[in-house]
């Protein structure tokens, strides 16, 4: 494996650009390749052999493509899928869950709130992360409806978003939380939206800072950091591209892909 060699990331669709974004600020050497499988999105009303079986499919693609890390940018798929991948692939894995341990540890009300898709939720490592860490402290979790839908779709629709994400955070700020976690990449582009419908107080964690942070480590621990500054960046989606191009930034562009 070479150290120019890319690193791979995928999603189901534009959350995972959030991650992408991140990495590419902490390590701008970096070239990318980045898997949007909107053809599949959403992934977290799939069943847990078929968000599997789509993660198989697209780390198998970004190793094809000669990456030399994989990012799992999506908590559907890492939480249901990374010990499998793991299990099957050599190159190194880096996945994405929600940030609890965090938000257990900043708490004052002892409770905190988490905005997940329902596959997340449900899945084994998250639900084993939580009680983990979670002695004396509530977590109170909500599925985010549509949401993932609805971007993937029409992109940062305002004012249907809110009214969703009103309805969400209402019965969480009822049990008093002091920390909503975001437990989806979709859900980074919501902050914005979240923190005018939030008391100030509440304050909103996602995880694309921390999966950069291990993306560094991991990548200096196998000493495959990029030796040059002539990186190259390039998206790839299986759908349609309309409402990604609205999340890449200036001078990026999406192709089309069958994988
Ligand atoms: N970005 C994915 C996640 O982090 C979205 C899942 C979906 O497609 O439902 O969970």
């Amino acid at each position: 494996m070479a150290n120019n060699s890319p690193i791979g990331l995928f999603d189901s669709g534009v959350g995972g650009i959030s991650i992408y974004n991140e990495i590419k600020k902490t390590l701008p050497n970096e070239s990318a390749i980045y898997l949007a499988d909107n053809l599949n999105a959403p992934y977290g009303k799939k069943t847990k052999e078929e968000i599997i079986n789509l993660s198989l499919k697209n780390t198998q693609k970004l190793i094809d493509l000669n990456c030399k890390l994989i990012v799992v940018a999506c908590n559907t798929a890492t939480t249901n899928a990374i010990t499998i991948l793991r299990e099957k692939f050599d190159t190194p894995i880096i996945g994405i869950e929600p940030s609890i341990k965090p938000a257990i540890l900043n708490t004052k009300t002892k409770n905190i709130g988490i905005l997940a898709t329902e596959k997340t939720l449900s899945s084994n490592l998250f639900q084993q992360t939580s009680n983990k860490f979670s002695d004396g402290i509530y977590i109170h979790e909500q599925i985010g409806y549509d949401l993932v839908s609805i971007i993937e779709k029409s992109g940062i629709n305002q004012e249907l978003l809110k009214n969703k994400l009103i309805s969400y955070v209402q019965p969480m700020l009822e049990k008093n939380i002091d920390n909503l976690v975001l437990g989806c990449t979709h859900y980074y582009y919501l902050i914005d939206i979240l923190k005018k419908i939030l008391p100030s107080s509440v304050r909103v964690l996602d995880s694309s800072s921390a999966v950069s942070k291990r993306v560094k480590q991991v990548l200096e621990v196998n000493n495959i950091m990029s030796r040059t500054k002539d990186c190259k960046n390039e998206f790839y989606c299986n759908g349609n591209e309309s409402v990604i191009k609205k999340f890449l930034g200036e001078g990026e562009k999406i192709n089309k892909m069958i994988f």
